[in-house]
């Protein structure tokens, strides 16, 4: 992981590191088409013109708006890539974000173009107070959120084109998954301190650190695997509602699932859609694209549970070096569903509105996935969906009571 942190960065280490993060959209873009970029899956994605425009908004928005009499790239814009922003004003809302035809795709990079000019010059210009260096930084992490949005969301798209599209020649990922180890650590729990503090970069739901009881517990050293689910599948598991939590099993009946979502079943045995195509189930491989619902009911079937975020934070922090894929592989749901911690403030200002106003009805996420940018993940980090989703790249890990 990165060692870049908004307070000790200098002049330089800022313009780096500002370099490195805003060079990986566009070439994650460069080989798709402006018809790619522009289409819309569902209400829940968004298109690749969009998040390479709204991460360049972030930064107007947040820190060059800041200035006397700074002149928007655009004032129209405002409207266009504003995602949420209440006290930002009107805007486009989110299901009809694929309707934006124009700006044209490369109207939009030229945009992005701007932004970067702009924030270099800011960079050079201004040397940031501790505030404005944790927007900085907060901008950055922001545009990283989203390079891992473009993909699931790009996935989402070519999933529903029956030419199963490759839309890379190979995953765009890191490095390989790790190699399951087998097997479970014992953690005696009691009073541990989780969340995040120190001088590294964290969002602000991470904090504020503080203590935790848990009693003893077991967590799996590896994640749920294909071929794990494939006997969940066999076993019935889609078809059991004793499995499944009631709203989990009306999601269930509704939208008709049989398996994670990108499987489909045929004669020659389960495929999956990929961003290389599609592909032949791989046992192997830790599950992906399953939702809360389905993580849940999965750990009923197993006689197990999810764990809580306190219990995972806790055994990611105290025995890192056992566990398979902790990061880098699947996001992992927990039990715990994403509330604020013990005196929890939102950033100051207009970023006040980024996580805490989402704190009902979602659950929380931990670890980090193979589409997550490098540096971008921390042993604190609180992902967070809603239990029917499971378009990001997210699997699960399970736990046990130990006496
Ligand atoms: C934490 C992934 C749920 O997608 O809305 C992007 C990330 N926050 N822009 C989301 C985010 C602001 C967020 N998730
Ligand atoms: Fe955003």
């Amino acid at each position: 992981m990165s060692a870049f942190s908004p307070a000790s960065a200098t002049r330089d280490s800022r313009l780096d590191e500002f370099r490195r993060v805003r060079s990986a959209m566009p070439a994650l873009a460069k080989g798709l088409s402006a018809e790619d970029l522009a289409a819309q899956s569902m209400p829940d994605c968004s298109p690749g013109k969009w998040h390479l425009a709204h991460t360049s908004w972030f930064f107007e928005a947040m820190i060059l708006g800041e200035e006397p009499g700074y002149r928007p790239v655009d004032p129209r814009f405002q409207t266009l890539f504003n995602s949420y922003y209440e006290a930002l004003g009107q805007r486009v809302e989110r299901p009809e974000r694929g309707l934006m035809t124009r700006p044209l795709l490369d109207e939009v990079l030229a945009y992005r173009r701007e932004i970067d000019a702009r924030m270099e010059a800011w960079l050079e210009r201004v040397k940031p107070d501790a505030r404005q260096a944790y927007l900085f930084t907060l901008g950055l992490h922001h545009d990283q959120q989203h390079q891992e949005l473009f993909l699931m969301d790009l996935l989402n798209l070519m999933a529903k084109s029956p030419l199963d599209p490759a839309a890379y020649d190979e995953e765009p990922r890191r490095s390989p998954a790790g190699q399951p180890l087998g097997g479970m650590t014992r953690f005696e729990g009691g009073l541990v301190r989780i969340g995040h503090e120190g001088a590294g970069f964290a969002f602000d739901n991470e904090g504020p650190a503080h203590q935790q009881w848990l009693e003893p517990y077991g967590l799996d050293h590896d994640l749920v695997s294909n071929g794990d689910w494939l006997r969940f599948i066999e076993d019935g598991g889609y078809d059991r509602p004793e499995l499944w939590l009631s709203d989990g099993w009306a999601t269930v009946k509704a939208e008709g699932w049989t398996a994670p979502l990108y499987w489909r079943g045929g004669d020659g045995g389960w495929t999956v859609m990929t961003l290389a195509g599609r592909r032949p189930v791989d046992a192997a491989a830790p599950v992906r694209h399953v939702s809360f619902y389905e993580a849940d009911a999965y750990a009923r079937w197993s006689g197990r549970r999810l764990p809580t975020e306190a219990e995972w934070e806790h055994a990611a922090r105290s025995r890192p070096e056992v566990f398979s894929n902790a990061f880098g592989e699947v996001w992992q749901w927990t039990s715990s569903s994403y509330a604020p911690y013990r005196g929890f403030r939102p950033t100051d200002g207009t970023a006040s509105e980024y996580n805490g106003k989402f704190m009902a009805n979602q659950m929380v996420l931990r670890g980090s996935s193979w589409a997550t940018p490098e540096g971008h993940g921390r042993v604190s980090y609180r992902n967070f969906f809603y239990p029917h989703q499971r378009w990001a790249f997210m699997g699960l890990r399970l736990a046990e009571d130990l006496p």
